[in-house]
């Protein structure tokens, strides 16, 4: 089915009006920014955490910044991240160079099987998607045992490998130190910070290249529904293109891409983890008619095999448990068995 060898191969093929496949029903439609839509207000101006600042004599200053984005938007803006634009600018570029590639080459890493280590596919969920989302993407995991994953990872373009790896090494680094901080904002002593930590070591890391290309009726479909980042933290990297919307107040508001930093936002797992007060939040991509948006997120959590639950030092009497243990089987179970129309996964987990 030509659907199923995704949105590149079909736009290679020119075209000048959107396949009624991904044409979804109005209610669902992203709506227009620039117009009186009550669904969207427009460009929010994410908080900002200055990555050099919460390493430096400011910290706790900027954990207190870390908190109330936590609690207010579930994401944020890293900028002075340290991850030097040479490995950023090369991860882009095989990202987009894997793309370009012919589609025979790129369909050697489909698969239907949700535990693939490499999966190159395309909208949300293929295989159950009724409408499709204009969306492809290559699906990598990097951790635990990196290296050794890397023997499956696509051999083209020649500096995949490499490029990817770095960036997938560096962003985990930046990741857990970004952990570290926000086990502290909770509140966190250094020796229960240390044990926290150690857990995360041998973490899970996923990392989705995403592509979406120009689309001929951007008012008519999405890039991704709305959907919560399952895991812990995700560390986006955008291009310039914007695209990324999140749920912030009742509306959808537009993420505006700064040069050069990370979109960091709170996933499913540290929502339980911190029971509730900091917050996973909706978030969807629109697309559009004039050029292709590239994005690059990184996925970190506890191992696969973990149990998430909320820490017990944030559970008392005026806060009571409010989730129920979580493990990555009644997820894969969750989103195997999800209707079209998804609730936010944690919705179930109360
Ligand atoms: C994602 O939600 O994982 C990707 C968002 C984006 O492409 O900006
Ligand atoms: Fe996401």
């Amino acid at each position: 089915q030509v659907y199923q060898k995704g949105v590149k191969n079909l736009c290679d093929k020119g075209l000048n009006k959107l396949p009624l496949k991904y044409v979804l029903p109005n209610s669902d439609r992203p709506g227009d920014c620039k117009s009186d839509n009550p669904n969207v207000i427009g460009a929010v101006e994410l908080p900002v955490i200055d990555f050099v600042q919460l390493c430096g004599p400011n910290r706790r200053h900027v954990l207190r910044s870390l908190s109330k984005a936590g609690e207010d938007y579930g994401f944020f803006q890293l900028i002075n991240h340290e991850i030097s634009s040479e490995v950023i600018s090369s991860m882009r570029e095989v990202c987009s160079k894997f793309f370009e590639l012919p589609y025979e080459e790129r369909a050697k890493y489909m698969s239907s099987d949700m535990h693939a280590t490499v999966r190159y596919g395309t909208s949300f969920n293929q295989t159950k998607d009724t409408v499709f989302y204009w969306r492809d993407f290559l699906k990598l995991t990097c951790n635990p045992n990196l290296h050794q994953l890397l023997s499956n990872w696509p051999s083209s373009p020649a500096a995949f490998k490499d490029s990817a790896s770095t960036y997938a090494e560096q962003t985990r680094r930046l990741f857990l130190i970004l952990v570290e901080a926000i086990l502290e904002s909770l509140g966190a002593m250094e020796k229960e910070e240390e044990e926290l930590l150690k857990e995360f070591e041998d973490g899970s890391q996923l990392m989705v290249v995403n592509c979406y290309p120009q689309c001929p009726e951007p008012e008519l479909t999405l890039g991704m529904p709305p959907h919560s980042d399952y895991g812990f933290l995700t560390l986006l990297l955008q291009d310039q293109v914007e695209g990324l919307q999140i749920h912030h107040q009742q509306k959808w508001v537009n993420v505006k891409p700064l040069p050069n930093c990370f979109v960091v936002n709170i996933g499913d797992h540290l929502e339980i983890f911190s029971n509730g007060r900091y917050k996973s939040v909706l978030h969807r991509v629109v697309v559009n008619a004039n050029e292709p948006r590239i994005s690059v997120a990184s996925l970190h959590s506890l191992p696969f095999q973990s149990t998430m639950k909320p820490w017990p030092k944030l559970v008392n009497e005026e806060n009571p448990r409010r989730y129920k243990d979580t493990d990555f089987g009644i997820f894969l179970q969750y989103i195997t068995s999800r209707e079209p129309k998804r609730k936010n996964f944690l919705e179930s987990r109360k």
